[in-house]
Formats: C-alpha cells, sequence, structure tokens
C-alpha cells in the first residue's frame, strides 16, 4: 500500500492544479510514461491519474472483518426493530458516527439470559472487566481525507446510501469503494443539492469539486 504523507499532499494540492493544468495538455499526449516519475504523477489532479495509480483504502481483500464478538445488525435492526440513531447517534452530531460504548449494549444484555450463548458470554466478560471491545473497523478513509457524517445526515441522505443494506448484514461489511471516485460521483448528482440549494445548486456542486473541500 502506498503511503501518502500529509506535507506531500498539501504540496499536490497546492501545486498540483496549477502544474496540472498546464501539463494537461502535454501529459495526454505523452507516448513516453517516463515523462513523469510517480511522485510527479501525484500532482496531477485526478482526471490524470493512471488507472493503477488508484489507492484502494485499507485492506482490499477485508471488506469483512471478524468480530471479537458476532454481533449481527440484522437482529437487532430488523429483528428487534432498532434505529440505528439508537447506537450511533453521533453519525448526526459529528463527523464520526462511532460505535457504542458496552453500556448501550448492557442497557438490555445485563437483563438476558447467557446460558448457552457463548458470544452474549463474551459481551459480559468485556463488561464485567471494564474492558473496550475491539471492534474491527470495516470503513477507513486515510487521514489526509476530510469526511463528516454530519453534514451529510443533516442534508438528508439515508445510511443505506454509502453503506448497503445493513439492517441485512450478519457480519458487517463495506459494500462502497470510498475511493475519490465516489465521494466526487455522488457529489456532481446528489438529488438532494437541488432540493436543498435550488438556483444555487450549481454554485454548491463547484464548491463540492473543490480540492480543499475534502483535503484540507
Ligand atoms: C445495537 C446497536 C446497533 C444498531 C442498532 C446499529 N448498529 Fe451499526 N454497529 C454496531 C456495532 C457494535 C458495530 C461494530 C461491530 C460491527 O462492525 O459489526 C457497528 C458497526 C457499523 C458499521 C461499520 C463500522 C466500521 O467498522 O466501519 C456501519 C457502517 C454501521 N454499523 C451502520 C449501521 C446502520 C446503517 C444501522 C441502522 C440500519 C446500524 N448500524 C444500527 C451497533 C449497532
Ligand atoms: C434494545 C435492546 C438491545 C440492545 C441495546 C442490544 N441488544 Fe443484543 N440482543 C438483544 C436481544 C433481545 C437479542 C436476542 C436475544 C435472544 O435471542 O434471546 C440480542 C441478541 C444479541 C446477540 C446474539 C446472541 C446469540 O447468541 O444469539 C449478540 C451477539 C448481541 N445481541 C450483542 C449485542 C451488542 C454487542 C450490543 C451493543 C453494541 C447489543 N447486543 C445491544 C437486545 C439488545
Ligand atoms: C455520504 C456517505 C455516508 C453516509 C450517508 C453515512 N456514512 Fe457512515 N461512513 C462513511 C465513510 C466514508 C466512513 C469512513 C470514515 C472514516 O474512515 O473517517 C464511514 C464510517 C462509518 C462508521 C465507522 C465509525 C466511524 O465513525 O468512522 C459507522 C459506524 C458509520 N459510518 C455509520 C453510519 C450511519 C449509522 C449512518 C446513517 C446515520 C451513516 N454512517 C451515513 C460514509 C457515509
Ligand atoms: C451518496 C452521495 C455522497 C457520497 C458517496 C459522498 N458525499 Fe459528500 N456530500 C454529499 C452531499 C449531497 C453533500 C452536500 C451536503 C449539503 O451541502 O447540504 C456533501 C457534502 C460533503 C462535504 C461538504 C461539507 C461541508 O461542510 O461543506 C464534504 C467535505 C464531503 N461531502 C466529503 C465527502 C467525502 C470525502 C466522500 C467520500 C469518502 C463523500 N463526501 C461521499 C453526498 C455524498
Ligand atoms: C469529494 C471529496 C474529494 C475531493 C473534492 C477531492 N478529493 Fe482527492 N481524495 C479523496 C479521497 C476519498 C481520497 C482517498 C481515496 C483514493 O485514493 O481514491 C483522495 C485521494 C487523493 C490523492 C491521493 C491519491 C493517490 O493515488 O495517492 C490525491 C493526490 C488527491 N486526492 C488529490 C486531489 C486533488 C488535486 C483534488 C482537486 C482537483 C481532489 N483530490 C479533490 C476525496 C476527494
Amino acid at each position: 500500500m502506498r503511503q501518502l504523507t500529509r506535507a506531500t499532499l498539501a504540496f499536490a494540492l497546492t501545486m498540483g492544479v496549477g502544474i496540472g493544468l498546464a501539463a494537461a495538455n502535454a501529459a495526454e499526449t505523452a507516448s513516453d510514461e517516463e515523462t513523469f516519475t510517480i511522485g510527479m504523477k501525484n500532482l496531477l489532479p485526478p482526471a490524470l491519474f493512471d488507472d493503477n495509480l488508484v489507492v484502494t483504502v485499507g485492506d482490499p481483500q477485508a471488506e469483512a472483518k471478524p468480530q471479537p464478538i458476532a454481533f449481527t445488525h440484522e437482529r437487532h435492526v430488523t429483528t428487534l426493530g432498532m434505529d440505528c440513531n439508537y447506537c450511533h447517534s453521533n453519525a448526526r452530531k459529528g463527523v464520526h458516527a462511532g460505535v457504542p460504548a458496552t453500556s448501550v449494549c448492557m442497557g438490555c444484555h445485563a437483563l438476558i439470559d447467557t446460558t448457552d450463548r457463548p458470544e452474549l458470554v463474551k459481551l459480559k466478560d468485556y463488561w464485567d472487566k471494564g474492558a473496550v471491545i475491539p471492534w474491527e473497523k470495516v470503513h477507513d478513509l486515510p487521514d489526509y481525507v476530510y469526511f463528516s457524517h454530519k453534514r451529510h445526515v443533516i442534508a438528508g441522505l439515508d445510511c443505506q446510501e454509502c453503506h448497503g443494506q445493513v439492517q441485512d448484514m450478519t457480519v458487517n461489511q463495506r459494500v462502497s469503494s470510498l475511493k475519490m471516485g465516489w465521494c466526487l460521483d455522488c457529489h456532481a448528482q446528489h438529488p438532494s443539492i437541488d432540493e436543498n440549494y435550488g438556483t444555487k445548486a450549481e454554485l454548491r456542486r463547484a464548491e463540492l469539486k473543490d480540492c480543499w473541500t475534502c483535503h484540507k
């Protein structure tokens, strides 16, 4: 996995558009790939990215990861009718949606029988020891990307637009690439922008394309 430091990116962003525009014609017509080193390609805006240089986020094999406790969304959301907000209330308030503290689970599980339920015994053990449950992250953007849940949730987007049919999942998995193109595609055409901004929608869409929107 290639690493990109904040400093490199800041440089890429300050220089990228300028150099990119200046070099756009040259890059498109250049038959010799060696014209630009890999480092130089990082300075160019995305339209000029080489396909095989696109960074995948996290481990591409690990779209679903085994979790320390076999928690199922399907059981809690579909069978028990719980709202996403019950456990991820931070999604409408902050940058991170967050995973619930064990105390949220124990609000119910303190009263639920654990006999012959190994997964519930594990839950109770974490609680009794006061240990944090080491949930594996399924979604993870590189640190140099700015993403905020609040803004998207308040605009009226459903969790499912980005996370898929979580309420049907027995094992949580990532269904979206989380690549830059994925963000940009939606920003270019999401209907909420017309609904929320009316005659200013075009302007808003232009803002959402700006590099600094996601790379601060
Ligand atoms: C009973 C509490 C609970 C409810 C209700 C709940 N979740 Fe979760 N959610 C969790 C826990 C615990 C995890 C971490 C374990 C896992 O990934 O399965 C998690 C993980 C996630 C993740 C993955 C986080 C990561 O690792 O990147 C997403 C996305 C998610 N939930 C979305 C939803 C959505 C959408 C809903 C409503 C349809 C929902 N959740 C309802 C408890 C809950
Ligand atoms: C609103 C109440 C409620 C909350 C909050 C809740 N659960 Fe549950 N959970 C249940 C109920 C009810 C069942 C089904 C129990 C049964 O089948 O007898 C269940 C089932 C489970 C199971 C499956 C047990 C098995 O062996 O079949 C696991 C694992 C589990 N919960 C983990 C969690 C975790 C982890 C959290 C916190 C992130 C959590 N639950 C939060 C009510 C809740
Ligand atoms: C516009 C797309 C989008 C929407 C809508 C969205 N998410 Fe996310 N979600 C993401 C991305 C991207 C990440 C990875 C964030 C990171 O790594 O910094 C993420 C991460 C998460 C995580 C992992 C913990 C965290 O905060 O990083 C949970 C849990 C989660 N989302 C739940 C939800 C829930 C619940 C909703 C609906 C209330 C929701 N998301 C709506 C894109 C979205
Ligand atoms: C499913 C559609 C969708 C996806 C996917 C999506 N976004 Fe957005 N995003 C929106 C919409 C709609 C808005 C405009 C919200 C508004 O202005 O009311 C927005 C706004 C934003 C903003 C502006 C926040 C502000 O305070 O002005 C940022 C930053 C952002 N998105 C980052 C991202 C990143 C990073 C990704 C990819 C990891 C992403 N988004 C993926 C729909 C999406
Ligand atoms: C809507 C959000 C968004 C906007 C706008 C955006 N980016 Fe990105 N960018 C991302 C995300 C998410 C990633 C990480 C995932 C990936 O590599 O595709 C990323 C990754 C990158 C990388 C690292 C890619 C690599 O191959 O290492 C560079 C460089 C970059 N962006 C430059 C730019 C430039 C220049 C602009 C403006 C023309 C821009 N970005 C606009 C979301 C955005």
